[in-house]
């Protein structure tokens, strides 16, 4: 069994193995699978896009996601204090922990704007379980999307619901509750997900999304710079790595489990589920006359049309918008969790004190993403001549340059900083071969790649 300062979390722990990875899973399976990965997808063109991002998966993403989990696991407390106690015992700068604090900044944008795109999740459950949808078609179906992005007021109540809720959660502590949730929500969505998929395919467009997914076309990869920061950004996002959430869940991780094998479970799911969302929603899409780069409404649009055209569609449906929300929900603790846990061991308060001014904070920043859709949405912000909304601003920001960033130093310091044997034998990898793996991956390709999709796109 691995040494380690097993009883020094202050935040508690995870129950089990299992239950360290069903939550780190709950964490990474979200929004980004299935409302962003196929609409990104869409927008860039297909099979090379993916493909890209399936690299980055690999190459970047399982390095940094070790490496995170190694580094809570070793500080045994969040990502800041971890960060700092790590620097101290290994004699290295105090400026390690300002890693965390990107991180716990990075987590609480993140936060408020996924919490609008959750908040209109959730007002699909009920507009769903009304029967609004029933027999719709794709075009009443993405103006019905229209009219809820557009009314400040209706998206403005869903989102600080979803908020408020988080913050409940995140509340009462690492793991209660959340078992339940991840358990049997997840399996649940999978079938679901997969119900969509038949939809499809009985509607004749799953030829042509698999092509469009699959079929890359090395003559024309129809692939741009920007789509490479936008693949690599994504693998961090979907992954929930280069901030500290996957750092504060590893603080908790029981001493017996393994970091290989969880990560190995981690990012197979996380895959599956995108890749299925994909195909069932570009199916969809192309049986009904859409594109598959009809951008952000993509999901909204294509589900309502098959679970409104759907025997039992209005029970289904709406139990597929419950469990995607419920998918966000477990996302949306972990990125509040690192922010929580380090200001409850700075100021010994209550997790309930510290949850209240964390999600007054986002609520107050998601404000301004709610409105970029209506109120605000002729604001633009100007960057390399394109205008950005809000909304589309924090969310480039965070996914282009905080976690990559935060990816970037957090490979370093595993590789080059920390000697091997702490390294190696948390990863419990022991072998001089390991060694120089863990070296050329996470002290070599991904801080190069990082860099390199950084140089590409900003110079
Ligand atoms: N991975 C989640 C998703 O795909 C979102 C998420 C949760 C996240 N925690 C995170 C993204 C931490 C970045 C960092 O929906």
């Amino acid at each position: 069994m691995v040494q380690d300062n097993y009883d020094q979390s202050p935040h508690g722990f995870w129950s089990s193995n299992t239950m360290f990875v069903l939550a780190a899973v709950g964490s990474a399976v979200g929004l980004g699978n299935i409302w962003k990965f196929p609409y990104i997808t869409g927008e860039n063109g297909g099979a090379a896009f993916f493909f890209v991002y399936l690299i980055c998966i690999c190459a970047i993403g399982i390095p940094v996601m070790m490496a995170e989990i190694m580094l809570g696991r070793t500080g045994r407390m969040s990502p800041i204090n971890s960060l700092l106690k790590i620097a101290r015992e290994q004699g290295l700068s105090r400026k390690w922990g300002l890693l965390g604090w990107a991180g716990v900044g990075g987590g609480l944008v993140i936060l408020s704007f996924y919490s609008v795109i959750a908040g209109w999740i959730l007002a699909y459950v009920f507009r769903t379980f009304s029967g609004e949808f029933g027999g719709v078609d794709a075009a009443t179906a993405s103006e019905a999307f229209g009219d809820l992005i557009g009314n400040p007021w209706m998206s403005g109540l869903w989102f600080t619901i979803f908020l408020v809720a988080t913050g409940y959660f995140v509340a009462r502590g690492v793991n209660r509750g959340l078992e339940l949730v991840i358990r049997f929500c997840m399996p649940l969505l999978f079938v679901l997900l997969f119900v969509m998929l038949i939809y499809g395919i009985a509607q004749g467009g799953f030829g042509q999304a698999f092509q469009f997914m699959f079929h890359l076309d090395f003559n024309n990869l129809g692939l741009s710079w920007d789509s490479l920061v936008i693949a690599m950004g994504h693998a961090f996002f979907t992954l929930s790595i280069g901030m500290g959430a996957i750092m504060a869940y590893g603080a908790y991780m029981p001493p017996e489990s393994s970091i290989k094998s969880a990560v190995g479970v981690i990012v197979v799911v996380d895959t599956l589920v995108a890749v299925i969302a994909g195909l069932a929603i570009f199916s969809i899409a192309y049986a009904d006359g859409l594109s598959p780069g009809a951008g952000l409404g993509l999901l909204f649009t294509t589900a309502t049309t098959a679970f409104g055209n759907l025997w039992g569609g209005v029970v289904f449906g709406g139990l597929f918008f419950l469990l995607v929300t419920f998918a966000a929900f477990t996302s949306a603790i972990s990125l509040l969790e690192p922010a929580i846990a380090y200001f409850v061991e700075k100021f010994n308060s209550r997790r309930a004190v510290v949850a209240t001014v964390c999600v007054s904070v986002a609520w107050i920043l998601g404000l301004l993403s709610v409105f970029s859709f209506n109120l605000l949405s002729n604001f633009n912000i100007e960057i390399g001549g394109e205008p950005w909304t809000i909304f589309a601003f924090l969310d480039h920001l965070s996914q282009w340059i905080i976690l990559p960033l935060g990816g970037l130093f957090i490979c370093l310091l595993t590789a080059w900083f920390l000697p091997w044997k702490t390294v190696g034998s948390t990863l419990e990898v022991r072998s001089l071969e390991g060694e120089v793996w863990w070296k050329i991956f996470a002290g070599v390709v991904a801080p190069v790649a990082i860099f390199a999709v950084f140089a590409l796109t900003f110079f």
